[in-house]
């Protein structure tokens, strides 16, 4: 298989952590990024330790400065990004409801999890070629079709609008056959989905490494399992 630039936000934990370590598996070049420095410098000794080589680089999502930062190095090291995963985000814990939560609980969660993907989307598209590939992580708290549950509702909304963020994206990019996809890792034991989740970081990972590597994908769509599930 041919190695690819990988770049994967939020990865110094979790899902990001696992998705990297697939990659990594599978060849490619995989760039982990962290918004803390010592933090994704653990992450990538612990990936070390396996025999995985992979680059690090700092990415505050959140900060535009940090955004430029990665950007130029990764312009000046790699010159290109193939595949970009959008995975970091947050799930505030006083996020109980849209009428009694303070605005900043709102503002904070879409900040993060829709308009920082757009703004790291933004800027990484750029050094993409035809046949790029973008993939949001995103969840099932976010779906228009499924009933609401009725948990963490910032979170869900800043997942919706990434979805559509994600179609319009795909539109966009279409005449540059780069492909926009969002995923949904299903509820994963991770710091944010807590130890009573009955996936493994393992299962939650997989379609991410399938939309980055597989051969052909489709694009503007909404995944589980490497399947393609409603909005
Ligand atoms: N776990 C689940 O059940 C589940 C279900 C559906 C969807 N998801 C989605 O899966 C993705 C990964 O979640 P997870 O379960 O692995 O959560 P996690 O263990 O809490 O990891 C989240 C990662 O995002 C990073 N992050 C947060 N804000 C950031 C910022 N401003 N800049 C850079 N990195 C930032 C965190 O860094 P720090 O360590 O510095 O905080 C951490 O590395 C998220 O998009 C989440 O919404 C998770």
């Amino acid at each position: 298989m041919e190695s690819k630039v990988m770049l994967v936000t939020g990865a110094n934990k979790g899902i990001g952590f696992e998705i990297v370590r697939q990659l990594a598996k599978l060849g490619h070049q995989v760039i982990l990024t962290a918004r803390d420095q010592e933090k994704g410098r653990e992450a990538q000794s612990k990936l070390k330790a396996e025999n995985l080589t992979v680059h690090f680089l700092m990415l505050d999502i959140m900060n535009e400065e940090s955004i430029l930062q990665a950007f130029g190095k990764v312009k000046t090291d790699f010159s290109k990004v193939d595949v970009l995963i959008n995975n970091a985000a947050i799930l505030l814990k006083e996020d109980h409801s849209l009428l009694r939560n303070d605005s900043t609980v709102f503002e904070k969660t879409l900040q993060s999890n829709a308009f920082a993907q757009l703004a790291v989307t933004k800027q990484f598209q750029s050094i993409m070629s035809n046949g790029g590939r973008i993939i949001m992580t995103s969840s099932q708290g976010g779906s228009m079709s499924d009933p609401v549950g009725g948990w963490s509702p910032a979170y869900c909304v800043s997942k919706s609008l990434l979805g559509a963020i994600t179609r319009h994206l795909a539109h966009e990019l279409s005449n540059r056959s780069i492909s926009v996809n969002a995923f949904d890792p299903g509820w994963v034991k991770t710091d944010m989905g807590g130890r009573s989740a009955p996936r493994t970081v393992s299962q939650g990972t997989n379609t991410a490494v399938w939309l980055a590597s597989e051969r052909a994908i489709p694009t503007g769509k909404f995944f589980r399992d490497n399947k393609v599930i409603p909005w």
